[in-house]
C-alpha cells in the first residue's frame, strides 16, 4: 500500500510561503498543448507548491496539466485545469551505490536531465530532449533509445484528492510498463484524482553506457566518439532527435502518436513472411513489438496529410498540425491511418497521447 505522509507535518509550513495562485476564468489552452489544438478552460489555476493543493476542496471536474506535450485536447473543458508548475531539484542523498535526486513535478524534463549530467550524476542521458515535465514522465513511463524512465525511478510523491493526503508510491507501486503506469491503468491522470508533486530518481554510481540502439551507435561513430561519456550520449541523442523529430515550436505535434504495437508470436511470424523488412523486437513477456512508424510509412502515410493534419515527412509515427487543426481533424487523420494499417497488415494501432 502507498505510504502516507503527514501533510500537516511536512507541508503546513509551506502554505504561508506559497499563497495560492488566483483562479482564472475562460483561459485559452491552445498555448498549453504542443499540438496547438484550440480550447478554453472554464477555470485555470497554476500550482507552484504542493501545499497549495490542500486548499482545493471543490469536487469540480478537474484536469491536471503538465507540459501538454502528450495531450490531444478535446475542445473546451468545462472544469478546473490545474497547471503544475512546482519547481525544485536537489540531491536527497548519495550512498556508496547511488545518488538519489528529487525534482519538482513542474520542472522541464530536458533541463532537469542536463542538470543531473552537469552535477556528475549520469543515467538519464538517453532521455535527453524529450518534451514535457518531470511530473509527467512516470505517467507514460517515457522512453527513448534503449532507456525508460522506469529504469531509474525511485518513487513518486502525489496529492490524492479522494483521500485528501500526500502519498509516496515506490517504483513497484507505479506498475510501470511500455508507455504505461498505474496512473494510466487506474485512469487517475484523466480524472484529476491525483497530482504528482515530486519525483525521486535513483542514479547508480556504477554507470553503464546504453548505446546498443543502432541510431545512437551510428551517431557516436559519426562524431568519432569511441568511449562515450554520459554527456556525449546526451549530445548525440539531442542531435538525433533534432534531425528526426519536429520541434513543436515550429511544427505543432505531441511526439509519437501511436504505440509500437505488441503482437503474439503467431501474428509476428505471419508478418515476418509477408513483410521481411518490418522491424520486430521480441519482448520479455514473449510478445513481439512492431515498428509502428514502418507500418504507417508502408501504408502510404509518411508525409501525407488530410487537411490540416498529417503524418510527419521524416518520421511517420509523429502526427503534426500543419496549422489551424481542430480535434476533429486529428480524429479523422488518426482513424484513416488506423484503417489503412489494419487493411494492409491486420494490425490495430492504438494512440499514445492522452485524450481530454
Ligand atoms: N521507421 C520507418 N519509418 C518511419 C519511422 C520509423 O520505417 O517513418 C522504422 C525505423 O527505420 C526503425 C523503426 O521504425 O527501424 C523504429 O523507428 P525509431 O527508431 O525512429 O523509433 P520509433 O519506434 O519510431 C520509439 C519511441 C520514440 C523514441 C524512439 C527512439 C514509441 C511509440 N516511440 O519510436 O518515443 O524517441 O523510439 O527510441 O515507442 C514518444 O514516445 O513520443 C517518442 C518520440
Amino acid at each position: 500500500m502507498p505510504v502516507a505522509c503527514d501533510p500537516q507535518e511536512i507541508f503546513s509550513h509551506l502554505v504561508d510561503n506559497h499563497p495560492a495562485m488566483p483562479i482564472e476564468r475562460n483561459v485559452d489552452l491552445s498555448r498549453f498543448n504542443t499540438l496547438g489544438l484550440p480550447g478554453r478552460a472554464a477555470a485555470y489555476q497554476k500550482i507552484t507548491a504542493a501545499a497549495q493543493l490542500v486548499a482545493i476542496t471543490s469536487g469540480d471536474k478537474r484536469f491536471v496539466l503538465g507540459g501538454g506535450s502528450n495531450l490531444v485536447l478535446g475542445g473546451d473543458f468545462d472544469g478546473l485545469v490545474l497547471h503544475v508548475g512546482i519547481p525544485g531539484k536537489r540531491l536527497l542523498k548519495g550512498d556508496s551505490e547511488a545518488f538519489y535526486v528529487a525534482a519538482g513535478a513542474g520542472e522541464n524534463w530536458h533541463d532537469f536531465v542536463q542538470w543531473t549530467l552537469q552535477q556528475g550524476w549520469p543515467g538519464l542521458e538517453n532521455l535527453s530532449l524529450i518534451p514535457g515535465t518531470v511530473g509527467a514522465a512516470p505517467i507514460q513511463n517515457i522512453g527513448a533509445y534503449g532507456r525508460e524512465v522506469g529504469d531509474l525511478l525511485h518513487s513518486v510523491s502525489l496529492w490524492d484528492f479522494a483521500k485528501r493526503e500526500f502519498l509516496t508510491l515506490d517504483r513497484k507501486q507505479c506498475r510501470l510498463a511500455y508507455r504505461d503506469s498505474v496512473f494510466k491503468q487506474e485512469g487517475w491522470h484523466l480524472s484529476g484524482r491525483m497530482v504528482i508533486t515530486e519525483v525521486v530518481f535513483r542514479l547508480p554510481r556504477l554507470w553503464v553506457a546504453a548505446t546498443g540502439y543502432g541510431d545512437v551507435a551510428q551517431e557516436l561513430a559519426a562524431q568519432h566518439v569511441a568511449t562515450p561519456t554520459a554527456p556525449d550520449i546526451a549530445q548525440a541523442i539531442s542531435a538525433l532527435r533534432q534531425r528526426k523529430l519536429p520541434n513543436p515550436a515550429t511544427i505543432p505535434n505531441c511526439g509519437s502518436f501511436f504505440h509500437n504495437p505488441l503482437v503474439d508470436p503467431a501474428a509476428a511470424a505471419r508478418l515476418r513472411v509477408a513483410c521481411p523488412t518490418l522491424p520486430q523486437y521480441p519482448q520479455p513477456d514473449g510478445r513481439i513489438k512492431l515498428a509502428a512508424g514502418w507500418l504507417i510509412e508502408q501504408a502510404g502515410w509518411k508525409g501525407r496529410r488530410l487537411g490540416a493534419v498529417g503524418m510527419y515527412e521524416k518520421q511517420a509515427l509523429v502526427l503534426v498540425n500543419h496549422g489551424g487543426a481542430t480535434t476533429d481533424d486529428v480524429q479523422r487523420t488518426m482513424a484513416a491511418v488506423q484503417a489503412d494499417v489494419v487493411r494492409r497488415f491486420g494490425v490495430q494501432l492504438t494512440p499514445e497521447p492522452v485524450f481530454l
